[in-house]
């Protein structure tokens, strides 16, 4: 298939990217490089031997955009590009707004006008708000705290919308838990700008001495020690989500699905696996609870397993392992 990937040179779509490729896609990636770098795009050439076409395209934009379908005829679009710094999202939230609803629109609008109809949308975790208990399954009730979150729930129920009023899109919303790790190779990762707000870049800063200590943000959730549960997902495991949904999914309608592993760590347990793994320290001291954190998110996965055929391969030792060795070759360079 001939795949747009958008957000492809950012962390998750590049890994994606690399997956697609494998497999025997065409992929063409379009990025505004707003979080990520135009070098991207020969890392998944060294990794893969196959250089994918980029173009520099402001999403938000309807004539550049519109310039990707008029120069590809493609099968299929894997919508990637968004901000998604949760705290960023609540100081500028007309930002974030305008940027993740705006491009989604235009995008939308344009593969319909091209007949394009087949579309993979990243959604999150966080458009099940505070769940009422754990795991999570796909029809939890949805409600979101913040605005980058509640641009994801807007677009899934735009394009839902969009389905109902034209039977012949398929949509797939992929709601992924907690991405980490990096590329086997090393070559690919998360890259964040500045102090990172999650919870895995911030321990890779703490290790490589980068920064002083981890907080720990709180100890007294109702998790067995007390610090906060999530459901870490390898990002390569997540990357052949898509990869499962592009290939599976074949019936027109709306289609979603939960990436997770359906187990849940805690922030000890993290620091803990990071520094048998990794053979480092990572000092921390425990402080007050983030405002907004909720004490336990952790997937239900079956709908995936069951109808994509899909399920998480990599464990916590590589997620950990890997993360660290991307910044070790970062380093090298
Ligand atoms: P990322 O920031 O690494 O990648 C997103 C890419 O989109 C970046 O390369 C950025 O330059 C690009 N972009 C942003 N706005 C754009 C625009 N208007 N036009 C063109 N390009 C634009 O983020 P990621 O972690 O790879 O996340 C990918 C998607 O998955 C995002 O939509 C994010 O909200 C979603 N998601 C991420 C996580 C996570 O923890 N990483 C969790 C759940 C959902
Ligand atoms: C964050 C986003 C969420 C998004 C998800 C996807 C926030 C508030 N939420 O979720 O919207 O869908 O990423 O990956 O940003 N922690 C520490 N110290 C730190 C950083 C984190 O103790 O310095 C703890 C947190 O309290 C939490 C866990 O580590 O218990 C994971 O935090 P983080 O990596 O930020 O992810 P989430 O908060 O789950």
């Amino acid at each position: 298939m001939r795949v747009l990937v958008t957000g492809g040179t950012g962390y998750i779509g590049s890994h994606t990217a690399v997956e697609l490729i494998k497999r025997g896609n065409e992929v063409i990636i379009a990025d505004n490089l707003s979080n990520s770098q135009e070098n991207v795009i020969d890392k998944i050439k060294e990794i893969t031997g196959v250089k994918p076409k980029f173009y520099l395209t402001e999403l938000t934009n309807r004539e550049e955009t519109e310039k990707l379908f008029k120069e590809n005829k493609f099968d299929a679009v894997i919508h990637f590009a968004g901000l998604k710094a949760v705290g960023e999202s609540c100081l500028k939230p007309l930002m974030y707004y305008n940027n993740n609803l705006t491009s989604s629109i235009i995008l939308a609008e344009t593969m319909a006008k091209y007949g394009c109809k087949k579309l993979i949308f990243s959604s999150s975790a966080t458009v099940y708000g505070e769940p009422e208990r754990v795991p999570i399954k796909e029809d939890f009730p949805l409600s979101t705290t913040n605005p980058y979150g509640t641009t994801k729930l807007m677009i899934e129920r735009i394009y839902t919308d969009l389905v109902k009023a034209d039977p012949e899109w398929n949509v797939t919303l992929l709601r992924y838990f907690n991405p980490i790790g990096a590329h086997d190779s090393g070559l690919i990762g998360e890259k964040p700008n500045g102090i990172p707000n999650n919870l895995m870049p911030y321990i890779v800063k703490v290790a490589a001495g980068e920064l002083y200590q981890l907080s720990v943000f709180g100890n007294d959730y109702p998790t067995h020690d007390g610090t906060g549960v999530r459901d870490y997902i390898h990002v390569t495991d997540l990357a052949l989500g898509h990869v499962a949904a592009l290939e599976k999914v074949a019936e027109s309608g709306v289609h979603v699905y939960n990436l997770g592993t359906g187990t849940g760590y805690s922030v000890l347990d993290i620091v803990k696996a990071f520094e048998k793994v990794n053979g480092v320290k990572v000092p921390y001291v425990i402080t007050n609870r983030r405002p907004g954190d909720i004490p336990e998110c952790v997937a239900d996965p079956t709908k995936a397993y069951e109808e994509l055929g899909w399920k998480t391969v990599y464990g916590l030792e590589e997620m950990c392992r890997s993360s660290w060795h991307f910044l070790e070759k970062m380093r090298e360079n």
